[in-house]
């Protein structure tokens, strides 16, 4: 593939949808959502692509039923156990990325010792953001800045010192943004890192974006022109 993008992003979407359809409960369509993770992950790995994020869960999300949390997350705690052995085999770096005190001990713990075994990994980082607001990342940021700096250093912050801040310090910003189910909008997920980010939408829904998908994905990213602002 000519142009690679370093850092692609998903917004995992459809799921309900895809359940609905088949006459199913919304929870099917979660399960069948993580073999499209896994299909994806694996692609990501083969293509050479650095960074692949996921939006699995905003803080948004937590106003849903409570049975659907709790499934949710019980559903992250089983994928992350089954998918350890796969991703050391593989050299994958783990990474959560979000408002931790809102997850539960024992997730917390268990992300915890994931990205510390994973750590070391290097061919390709999966991030998961999980209970991720974007709007909750500026603050946190703002205000981490307020209580470490003076009131010089911060009134002198420009946008790339700001970056360090965000939850997201150290990771490029998304060169590709994919949003699954037909939806047309950010639902709070990456605002400040989105900035010059590319997007792509597609009406399949999650648990149908399997490899095929993944792939054309990255081949349109490959067409695009991105500008900056400037003239070429
Ligand atoms: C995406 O699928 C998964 C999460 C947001 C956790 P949805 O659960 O939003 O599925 P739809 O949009 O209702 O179809
Ligand atoms: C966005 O999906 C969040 C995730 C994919 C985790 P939603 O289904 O929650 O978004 P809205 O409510 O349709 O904007
Ligand atoms: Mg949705």
């Amino acid at each position: 593939m000519e142009i690679l993008p370093q850092h692609v992003s998903i917004i995992m979407d459809g799921n309900g949808r895809w359940a609905r359809a088949r006459g199913k409960e919304r929870v099917f369509g979660h399960l069948e959502g993580v073999e499209s993770v896994r299909a994806c992950l694996e692609e990501a790995a083969t293509l050479g692509i650095k960074y692949l994020s996921l939006y699995a869960f905003s803080e948004e999300n937590w106003n849903r039923p409570q049975a659907e949390v709790s499934t949710l997350m019980e559903l992250m705690m089983k994928s992350m156990k089954n998918e350890f052995s796969n991703m050391m085999k593989n050299n994958i770096r783990f990474v959560v990325l979000g408002n931790r005190s809102r997850l539960s001990e024992g997730l917390n713990a268990a992300i915890d010792k994931m990205m510390e075994d994973t750590a070391a990994n290097n061919r390709t980082t999966i991030i998961v953001f999980l209970s991720y607001s974007g709007k909750w990342d500026i603050m946190q940021a703002m205000k981490k800045a307020a209580a470490e700096l003076s009131p010089e250093a911060f009134q002198a912050l420009g946008p790339e010192d700001f970056d360090n801040y965000l939850v997201t310090a150290g990771i490029p910003d998304p060169d590709l943004l994919i949003r699954t189910s037909g939806e047309l909008r950010i639902s709070n997920y990456l605002l400040w890192q989105s900035a010059y980010t590319e997007f792509y939408f597609t009406d399949v829904l999650w648990p149908d974006f399997r490899k095929e998908q993944f792939r054309q994905a990255i081949e349109e990213y490959g067409r695009r022109d991105r500008r900056y602002g400037k003239v070429k």
